[in-house]
């Protein structure tokens, strides 16, 4: 009945809880041309339920990103469901990714239980990828499986993680050291995504240049030979972890290789990119799709708005308090608050007394105490908290 074409795609609007009728609208895209035809459906998944206009792509979304794209990094520990839920309220980026999940631990049940929590998302968050790792093609099958089950939009596999536990079970950045391994996996998460038999959900790979050199003319091409629908490519060798500047120098020649071996897939740059100014630069400058952005986003959740350019010392501690309710809301006997805490060194910084209030919020350990000091902070230095910060 729906009709297939590589430039269609299907979105679905809804204002439901995700478990009543919804409006599904399916628009075709070819060659310019658009048309629509609503017809109404169940959303028998949970979605959401927000209440909140929603929309869900499915196929590729990647190649009805805009040109160039700016997506969120992976980052373990940081970019899981609350925090994106985070981001979310300011500005979503185009495309948002879980932080890397073991695909072995995930074909345990009692694994399963623990990391099933890292795979949560909301509809307001697509288009949202996974991101899974492993040194194993079956267990990446199996976990290709599972992402495309629970609903996700995409799969990303992760060969670049310079993490020791993880290398040593083949996967990350050891995937570069055994490119035939590196191939199986990649064509185990391709089956594993079709394996229900319905549309499957695009494959992405997230690489380096090369474990201890540059092997960009090597490794590259054994990656595009599998035809993944994105490659983003952290402009680094493992070997350099992130102690060097980010060798944007390389990205013309990732194009080019790209260009030769697989001109469909999409190319994403990756590595110290700190504004969208920046990083649209780049993407002329190298001719690559888009662009990933990571650790900039610490302390600034307006990164992926273009027309927010400072924000005053009052805005960006009543966002912190945002994250911190977000997290405690969601993670409340599950996560560390510890882990909150990273954030704050992040967000009170470049004011005078930052210092202090920094070293206070390092003995707190819940969202109410957090609240209490930033909004005594604000309210005993009202000139200050008005100042503004230039983010740009
Ligand atoms: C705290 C932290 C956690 C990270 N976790 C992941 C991860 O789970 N998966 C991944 O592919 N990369 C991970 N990375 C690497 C980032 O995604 C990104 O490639 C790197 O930070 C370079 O980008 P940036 O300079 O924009 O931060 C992590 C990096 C950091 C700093």
């Amino acid at each position: 009945m729906r009709k297939r074409h590589e430039e269609s795609f299907l979105a679905r609007w809804g204002t439901g809880n995700g478990t009543g009728p919804a409006l599904i609208c399916e628009t075709v895209v070819w060659r310019g041309v658009t048309s629509c035809a609503p017809l109404f459906s169940i959303i028998c998944r949970p979605a959401g339920g927000n209440g909140k206009l929603f929309y869900t792509m499915k196929k590729d979304f990647w190649q009805a990103l805009p040109r160039p794209f700016f997506v969120l990094a992976p980052l373990a520990n940081i970019t899981d469901y609350s925090f994106r839920q985070f981001i979310a309220r300011y500005k979503k980026p185009d495309v948002f990714w879980t932080e890397f999940v073991a695909a072995d631990g995930l074909c345990h049940p009692k694994g399963r239980e623990a990391l099933i929590r890292d795979l949560k998302f909301d509809d307001n968050e697509r288009p949202v990828v996974a991101q899974l790792f492993t040194g194993q093609p079956e267990n990446m099958f199996e976990g290709a499986r599972l992402v495309k089950e629970l609903g996700f939009d995409g799969l990303d596999i992760n060969m670049g993680c310079p993490d020791k536990n993880v290398m040593k079970q083949g996967a990350g950045a050891a995937c570069m050291k055994d490119p035939v391994l590196a191939q199986a996996i990649i064509r185990a998460a391709m089956d594993g995504v079709r394996a229900d038999g319905k549309d499957p959900i695009p494959v992405s790979i997230k690489t380096r240049l090369g474990f201890n050199r540059d092997d960009l003319e090597e490794w590259l091409p054994k990656v595009l030979e599998t035809g993944p629908a994105a490659v983003t490519l952290h402009l680094r060798t493992k070997k350099e972890m992130s102690l060097v500047p980010a060798h944007w120098d390389r990205m013309n020649r990732a194009v080019e290789i790209r260009n030769e071996y697989n001109p469909k897939t999409l190319i994403i740059g990756n590595g110290d990119v700190q504004t969208l100014d920046e990083g649209r630069r780049k993407c002329v400058e190298t001719g690559c799709d888009g662009v990933m952005i990571g650790r900039g986003v610490f302390g600034n959740p307006w990164i992926f708005d273009e027309a927010k350019t400072k924000v005053s010392v009052r805005e960006r501690l009543e966002a912190m308090l945002v994250l911190t309710e977000l997290f405690v809301d969601v993670w409340e006997g599950a996560k560390s608050f510890e882990l909150l805490k990273k954030h704050f060194q992040a967000y009170i910084a470049g004011f005078p007394g930052a210092r202090e209030l920094r070293a206070e919020l390092m003995l707190v350990y819940d969202g109410q105490a957090v609240k209490d000091r930033v909004r005594s902070f604000l309210s005993a230095h009202a000139a200050l908290a008005e100042q503004e910060i230039l983010l740009k």
